[in-house]
């Protein structure tokens, strides 16, 4: 599918569920239902038919976000059912890693692709504050109990004062384990205010004071663009939506968990595609509906604007990133 730039967009982010085992300072609100959507979920089987839609339309990648995926009832039987749909060639997850370990054998079994994992830091005490009680043993058991399996990436946010000394830990976590560390600015929405975030040129000075040069590698479809150490082991990226846009080359949209689509992380319009099935809808007119919105896909996001969105999935915990 083809937006009106000419964008192939053919990566959907579908977030399963807003509600979330944890309360990142940065993601969600101190409170459960804190302004918060009181979402009405799309029912498992309409929601697997709509993806069907969306395959036929031409989507290849399908992310499970959340919230927490892993709260998704019948999670690991969504995941099989996604893989007999022969035309979609991948089907990933982020999770915050809590579930991972519980989950581990059926996860490795259900067709996953790949997971990325968020780590905001690895001292206890700090991980601790940045989830407002998390455990990070639970985490990185989690991890282990895949990584030979899944393929494992892990995203950090950095915020200055509060876990800028995680930075060099986490890349040599990135080292020892062998598994790629993305430090991701921190992007404007309900609950960052507080916050300040770290620009990725910070964040690199930071890892080659330490390291030495870092090496570009050549950029893919990724949000991330990535960089290795000088004696390849570990790999380091960047998702730096604030100072290196990347929307130019942008090939994704948004399904959230009741049923809208949302053309770009930080719109302010989304498309009720449940109440299009409510009312009997035929494929065809789905279809049509997809490709009209997706042809209208915003060019670029107006993060530098800091509007914090005050409508209906205004929190990064139920857009799933
Ligand atoms: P890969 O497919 O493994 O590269 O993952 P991903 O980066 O697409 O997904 P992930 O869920 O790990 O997201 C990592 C970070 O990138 C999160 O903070 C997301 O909000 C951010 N991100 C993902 N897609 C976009 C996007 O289209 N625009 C912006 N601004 N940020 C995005
Ligand atoms: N800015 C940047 N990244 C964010 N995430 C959540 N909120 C923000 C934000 N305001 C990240 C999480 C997770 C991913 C889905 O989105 O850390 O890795
Ligand atoms: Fe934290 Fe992820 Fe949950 Fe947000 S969705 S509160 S980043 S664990």
């Amino acid at each position: 599918m083809l937006d009106k730039l000419g964008r192939s967009i053919d990566y959907l982010r579908v977030s399963l569920t807003n509600k979330c085992n944890m309360r990142c300072l940065y993601c969600r609100p101190a409170k459960e239902g804190d302004a918060l959507s009181a979402v009405q979920p799309i029912q498992s089987d309409d929601l697997l038919y709509l993806l069907s839609i969306f395959i036929e339309t031409g989507i290849k990648k399908i992310r499970l976000t959340g919230g927490e995926p892993l709260l998704f009832p019948e999670i690991i039987n969504f995941i099989k059912c996604l893989g007999t749909f022969p035309d979609l060639k991948e089907i990933a997850m982020t999770t915050n890693g809590v579930l991972l370990r519980k989950n581990s054998a059926a996860l490795i079994n259900s067709g996953l692709s790949s997971i990325n994992v968020s780590i905001d830091a690895l001292t206890p005490a700090v991980f601790s504050v940045m989830t407002r009680g998390a455990d990070i043993n639970e985490v990185i058991e989690g991890i282990k109990s895949v990584r030979n399996h899944i393929s494992v990436k892990i995203n950090s946010v950095i915020m200055k004062n509060i876990n800028e000394q995680e930075i060099i830990p986490l890349a040599d976590f990135s080292r020892e384990y062998d598994i790629p560390v993305r430090f991701i600015e921190l992007m404007p929405f309900s609950q960052t205010k507080d916050y300040e975030g770290m620009s990725e040129e910070s964040i690199k000075g930071i890892i080659s004071d330490r390291y030495g040069r870092l090496y570009a590698e050549k950029s893919g479809k990724s949000a991330a663009h990535y960089y290795n150490f000088s004696d390849k082991r570990g790999k380091i990226g960047f998702i730096s939506a604030m100072s290196h846009k990347f929307c130019g080359s942008c090939n994704r949209v948004r399904l959230m968990a009741d049923g809208c689509l949302r053309p770009c992380l930080y719109s302010d319009k989304e498309y009720d595609l449940k109440q299009m099935l409510k009312q009997n809808c035929s494929s065809k007119e789905i279809t049509a509906a997809i490709k009209k919105i997706i042809y209208g896909k915003p060019e670029q996001h107006a993060m530098q604007k800091k509007i914090f969105f005050n409508i209906k999935h205004g929190f990064m915990s139920e857009i799933g990133g």
